[in-house]
């Protein structure tokens, strides 16, 4: 038997940013990396778990063992983690696009000498938030949040308004903003409804063992070895 501690376990993850189509060559983004989600679902596979990893556009190999589903923008980001259900865990790593252009041209924009183009913008669903109230919410719901200050208080309060269970808190302020969004360190603090565990700066990949870990444990309190 498979004694590894997420074996027969379904855990979904998202990753990247996601790309709001303006006109068919042109788009709004942000600048995820798409790193730290995939280095989560590479350890939930090398836990045991069936990974489904729903990536928004990124430059990054599938990890080993690992379904990776890619979209580009929020609303089929939603629709992919949707399909996806029903999960026993869901890490929404993903740096969503809070808005996308409410219309998008379907031919390439054109300059114009009457003026500039004006986008107007509506607001993207809001996919932990979805999940939280679904009729198939994950028995764990984990989200992340990148802030610049008051980071332990932000992310205890993003934690109740989405109704998530944990909260991965960045701290993407000052000097660490280079290193966190792109780079391969991280620097996180882990919110539950039990308190706060502030953990080393380490590798975006030793981070991903360590929430695994977690995650692992929660999932089966009892298992002491
Ligand atoms: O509100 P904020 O974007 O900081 O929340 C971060 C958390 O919510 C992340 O887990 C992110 O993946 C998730 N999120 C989402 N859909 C959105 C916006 C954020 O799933 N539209």
């Amino acid at each position: 038997p498979d004694h590894r501690p997420l074996y027969g376990r379904h855990v979904l993850v998202t990753a990247g940013p996601t790309h709001e189509p303006i006109d068919p060559v042109r788009y709004i983004a942000n600048r995820s990396s798409g790193k730290q989600g995939f280095a989560i679902a590479a350890a939930a596979a090398e836990a045991g778990a069936r990974v489904t990893l729903v990536a928004g556009p990124v430059a990054l190999e599938t990890p080993h063992g690992v379904d990776r589903i890619d979209v580009e923008s929020a609303r089929e980001m939603a629709e992919a983690v949707d399909g996806a259900l029903p999960a026993d865990v869901a890490i929404m790593v993903a740096a969503v696009a809070d808005w996308r252009t409410r219309d998008v041209a379907g031919q390439k924009m054109k300059k114009a000498r009457s003026g500039l183009p004006e986008l107007v913008l509506a607001e993207n669903p809001d996919i932990l938030a979805g999940l939280a109230a679904g009729e198939a919410r994950p028995g764990l719901l984990i989200g992340f949040a990148a802030e610049t200050e008051n980071v332990v208080d932000n992310a205890k309060a993003k934690r109740e308004r989405k109704d998530a269970d944990w909260i991965v808190a960045n701290d993407v302020s000052g000097e660490r903003q280079d290193s966190v969004m792109g780079g391969d360190h991280n620097l996180a603090h882990i919110v539950t409804a039990a308190g706060v565990e502030t953990l080393d700066r380490m590798p975006k990949t030793e981070l991903a063992r360590a929430l695994m870990a977690r995650v692992a444990q929660h999932l089966e309190p009892d298992d002491s070895e």
